[in-house]
């Protein structure tokens, strides 16, 4: 029964995953190659992680695949928002990375102003799909509101900002905390919530799931982005397919605890996330762990 429960879902992450190159957008214009340039780093691949969490609970509560797909363009607006923001993340005048996604970086590929560009149109155009979903239009004002909060100066954004501003600086536990919340678990939260909003209008929900979801992708985020910290030290370019030992200067958990506490922090953080999510309801409890497997 739990194989079924998670072809169901495993199969639709694999119809979005084949619809990405589909949705490349045409670009009619005598640029020599932003069109592609525009798409290259969706191409590219990646976890596809905040797309699989929307999907993961739209599909516990809704098994019309139809009515799943017809909120691809949403969970498509989670991945190019995100893009957008690691493009903008290894500019030079960030964290100056060269290799993203096991290929080089954008700006590394063309320039810094291409790379600036397709960011910025990535950003706008995450909107866009939005709102040409077809769904409710009430509907899809609440998933761009929300996107914009947690994507912009309520959540990455301005996460970003303090990250690059205190670089060099070292903050206190609260506030490195704050800074990862921001720039990381926000937007994470927002895709559970998402696909939450969605289902609580098209299919039946437990009461207060939607926020239920974002306070537990909050800590799910954080748990993210430590992790993350813990690779940016352990793990080589080949093996995590990005640059990595670029945090030195950074304000991140290995340099505030150490890597033996942070990794400590980190499994404390899953031990919480597995114990919270046996309240979930089961499908979407299966879903959620077997994503959260898939980052062990
Ligand atoms: C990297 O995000 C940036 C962070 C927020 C930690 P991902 O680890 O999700 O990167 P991709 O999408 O898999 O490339
Ligand atoms: C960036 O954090 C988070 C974003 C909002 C893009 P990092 O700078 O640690 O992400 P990586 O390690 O480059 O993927
Ligand atoms: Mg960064
Ligand atoms: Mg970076
Ligand atoms: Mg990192």
């Amino acid at each position: 029964m739990c194989a079924s429960k998670l072809d169901f879902y495993t199969n639709v992450c694999e119809d979005f995953n084949a619809y990405i190159p589909q949705a490349k957008p045409k670009i009619e214009t005598f640029h020599p190659f932003f069109e592609d340039a525009f798409w290259e780093m969706l191409l590219n691949g990646g976890k596809r992680f905040r797309p699989k969490l929307f999907l993961a609970v739209l599909c516990a509560f809704e098994k019309n695949v139809e009515v799943v797909r017809a909120s691809f363009p949403v969970a498509l607006a989670l991945e190019v928002l995100h893009t957008y923001s690691l493009i903008h993340d290894d500019l030079p005048c960030m964290d100056n990375a060269d290799e993203r996604r096991h290929h080089p970086t954008l700006h590394k590929t063309y320039d810094v102003t291409t790379a600036t560009l397709v960011g910025d149109g990535l950003n706008t155009y995450a909107f866009y799909c939005i709102a040409q979903a077809p769904l409710e239009s009430a509907l899809k004002v609440q998933l761009i509101a929300l996107l914009a909060q947690c994507g912009g100066i309520e959540g990455m954004l301005l996460g970003q900002a303090l990250d690059c501003y205190f670089e060099g600086q070292a903050l206190k536990r609260a506030q490195l905390e704050e800074l990862h919340t921001l720039k990381t678990a926000k937007l994470i939260a927002a895709s559970l919530k998402m696909g939450a909003l969605i289902a609580q209008v098209y299919g039946h929900t437990p009461e207060g799931l939607p926020d239920t979801l974002f306070s537990w992708g909050l800590k799910l985020g954080l748990f993210f982005q430590v992790r993350d910290d813990i690779i940016d030290r352990t793990q080589s370019p080949q093996e995590s397919g990005k640059s990595t030992q670029l945090d030195t200067l950074k304000n991140n958990y290995v340099n505030l605890l150490g890597l033996s506490q942070a990794q400590a922090y980190l499994q404390e953080l899953k031990a919480y996330l597995l114990k919270t999510l046996a309240a979930f309801p089961p499908t979407l409890g299966l879903y959620l762990q077997t994503l959260l497997k898939e980052l062990a």
